[in-house]
């Protein structure tokens, strides 16, 4: 066997794939929902991506879970249950896992259902003594926490890679909340978060050379036409991404080459020669505009931990 039994399946159907990539496409700017660029393939490519040489992102993360380990599974206490929002190939939370000796459960909560199986099936190998309960869901809505076999003494959710950033800051609002009400009274909320620094840094991080986060983001049109039977031509398609300084936002997009009309599902949609399409958002912080919108989610910051090169961050929040 080399998948694990999900304990929660809430993952998307194709008919809200394609009601929600439709309604994407006819706001203005025209937009993709980014959490559907987690299919099979999309979760390989990100993988990928985490490796590149431009997108320090990961390697960062990793630096301070391994420098700080100790300080930060003091922090999350003994007992705990450690709850990932988007878990991928839980690469960084082994880092914690295999620091964290004392901890109950860990339950790992991702849209991409094979690649989380599979990722279970590994886990369950490398920690026989851990309770695995692996979720398949779209966490941006509501869905349902499994039971404990041993009841937790804390409940720390874990948001790893700056995923945070993906969001419009309303909604990152919104989000850390529903972390918090997860995690509860007595939790805690285990953040990654990116940290603003020069353009060139970050579009490199985002548009590097191999063309692997381009591969990502037009698998995303390649999905559609795999799963709702769109017809994307990939030829005429291009990706970019740009970062605006002022919202301190990377930006990523997929351009149309030619004038040119797609079918997805019963409806047509008609793009100019040019016109883009927003495909993710990666908003940057500083510690204190990351501090100001937790309390704005009625949280606050208890630790920060940066890697040495002051790239990223992770902070560890509580109820304000
Ligand atoms: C998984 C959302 C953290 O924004 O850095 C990386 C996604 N997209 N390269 C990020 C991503 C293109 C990534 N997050």
């Amino acid at each position: 066997m080399d998948r694990v039994d999900l304990v929660g399946d809430f993952g998307p159907e194709n008919e809200e794939f394609l009601s929600d990539v439709c309604a994407a496409l006819k706001e203005s700017p025209r937009r993709l929902p980014s959490q559907y660029l987690y299919d099979e393939r999309g979760s390989e490519l990100f993988d990928e991506i985490c490796e590149l040489d431009e997108y320090y992102l990961t390697r960062a993360e990793l630096e301070i879970l391994r420098r700080a380990g100790e300080e930060i599974c003091a922090t999350l206490g003994p007992a705990c249950a450690l709850i990932e929002f988007g878990s991928g190939s839980s690469l960084k939370t082994r880092v914690l896992l295999d620091r964290l000796h004392d901890a109950v459960a860990y339950v790992p909560v991702d849209i991409s259902r094979d690649h989380l199986q599979t990722t279970a099936r590994s886990l369950v190998e490398r920690y026989p003594d851990l309770e695995i309960l692996p979720v398949c869901a779209d966490y941006t809505r509501a869905f349902d926490l499994p039971d404990w076999a041993i009841s937790p003494r804390r409940c720390v959710t874990y948001f790893s890679g700056s995923t945070i950033g993906n969001m419009n800051l309303k909604d990152s609002i919104d989000m850390l909340r529903q972390l918090g009400q997860v995690s509860g009274d007595e939790g805690g909320i285990l953040v990654g978060v990116d940290l603003h620094k020069d353009s060139e840094t970050l579009v490199a991080a985002y548009d590097d050379r191999r063309g692997v986060t381009a591969a990502f983001e037009l698998n995303l049109l390649e999905r559609m036409n795999r799963e709702l039977g769109a017809d994307f031509d990939m030829r005429a398609w291009s990706y970019e991404a740009e970062y605006d300084t002022e919202r301190q936002r990377i930006e990523m997009y997929v351009r149309s080459a030619v004038n040119q009309c797609v079918e997805i599902g019963s409806k047509q949609f008609c793009f100019e020669a040019g016109e883009r399409i927003l495909t993710e958002v990666s908003q940057k912080f500083t510690l204190a505009s990351f501090s100001a919108l937790s309390e704005a989610a009625g949280l606050q910051v208890s630790k920060v931990w940066t890697d040495t090169a002051d790239q990223f961050s992770l902070h560890y929040l509580e109820p304000a």
